[in-house]
């Protein structure tokens, strides 16, 4: 059997969608057998267009929105990052009739609503697996394996930063700014590591993870980072057997969605204190399913372009049976 040719737009060239470029190189022929669908990255949009760049294909590079949304791809990938431009060519590539892919948690944190009202409305796909825990498959399984069952309860170490400072701080004796400083080191902190140590990014993807959960709009939002956690919190919670961890939690309680996003003690046996370093996991508890664990990369070129490739993939696979349908009847 022919495997179906989908053309993809790739909107960004950085990190993620460097590592899209290199995983669709190296897995085409495999993903063309088992999902019969023959992935052609056909134009990439970047800033920088002298940038160097291994493993790309230089004439497939613009710095022309135009040339990568108007060039007829079945899908179009975000990462860009960032909202206003991010948004508006989410936008011209929906209106233009492609499903789109994001890694991109501000986007939907701005505009995820809309996003999604203009891809139903358009008749495409809006994926989004790779904004939350990276190559961490829990999206998918609240969208589609959970979509039946009551959820309770999700908590999650959603923010790898934090969790990063805080098993250096356990581990290692260290104080805050010393964590920080050696995270920033090793690429695991930006320079200006607000977004992460103070809670925002881990509530950013709360809201969605939430929004997938429940049926419900957040009532009660509680934000507060990892700053004020001490070197002697730490130790005290080591010397009680327990572990510091920054929980991003969702629940309903007195009728009232509440999110929050706070340091936390945990007891060593629960789940999320084996959460170690950079890594991401989250608990969601079920009505039927019951209690469900899931941990891996929450970063990284690799994982999260692994998350962006298995919504491309899918999105690739219904166009595909799309296409055949006609033929069969
Ligand atoms: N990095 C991760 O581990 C990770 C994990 C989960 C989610 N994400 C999300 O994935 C998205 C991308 O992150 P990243 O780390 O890959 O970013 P990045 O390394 O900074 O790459 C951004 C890419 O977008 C291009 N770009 C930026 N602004 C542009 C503009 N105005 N016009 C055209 N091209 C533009 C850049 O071009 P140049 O190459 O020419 O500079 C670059 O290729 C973000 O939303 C991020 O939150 C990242």
């Amino acid at each position: 059997m022919n495997a179906e040719r989908i053309r993809i737009g790739l909107l960004g060239c950085g990190t993620v969608g460097g590592g899209l470029v290199r995983l669709v190189t190296q897995n085409r022929d495999r993903i063309a057998r088992r999902s019969g669908v023959d992935l052609e990255i056909a134009r990439i949009l970047v800033r920088n267009p002298t940038r160097r760049r291994v493993e790309i294909d230089h004439a497939k590079i613009t710095t022309r929105p135009g040339e990568v949304l108007d060039a007829g791809c079945d899908v179009v990938v975000e990462v860009i990052g960032g909202v206003d431009t991010a948004g508006h060519l989410v936008r011209r590539a929906i209106a233009s009739g492609a499903s789109v892919v994001t890694a991109n948690k501000a986007l939907l944190a701005a505009w995820g609503s809309e996003l999604a009202a203009r891809a139903a409305e358009r008749g495409v796909r809006l994926e989004f697996e790779a904004s939350v825990c990276g190559a961490v498959p829990v999206v998918r399984a609240l969208r589609e394996s959970l979509a039946s069952d009551t959820i309770h309860r999700l908590s999650g170490v959603l923010n790898g930063t934090s969790n990063f400072i805080l098993t250096l701080m356990e581990e290692e004796a260290m104080s805050f700014d010393e964590a920080l400083a050696r995270a920033q080191a090793l690429g695991f902190a930006e320079a200006d590591p607000s977004l992460d140590v103070d809670g925002h990014d881990a509530m950013q993807k709360l809201m969605i993870l939430a929004s997938l959960a429940f049926d419900a709009e957040p009532g009660r939002v509680i934000v507060e980072g990892i700053r004020d956690v001490g070197r002697n919190d730490v130790s005290r919670a080591t010397d009680r057997g327990e572990v510091v961890r920054h929980v991003a939690t969702a629940e309903i309680t007195g009728g009232v969605l509440t999110l929050t996003a706070a340091p936390t003690t945990l007891p060593r046996s629960h789940p999320l204190a084996s959460v170690r370093l950079e890594n991401n996991a989250v608990v969601v508890e079920a009505a039927a399913a019951g209690t469900l664990f899931f941990a891996g990369k929450g970063a990284g070129a690799l994982p999260t372009a692994s998350a962006v490739l298995a919504d491309v993939v899918q999105i690739a696979r219904k166009i595909a049976r799309d296409r055949a349908a006609p033929k069969a009847s």
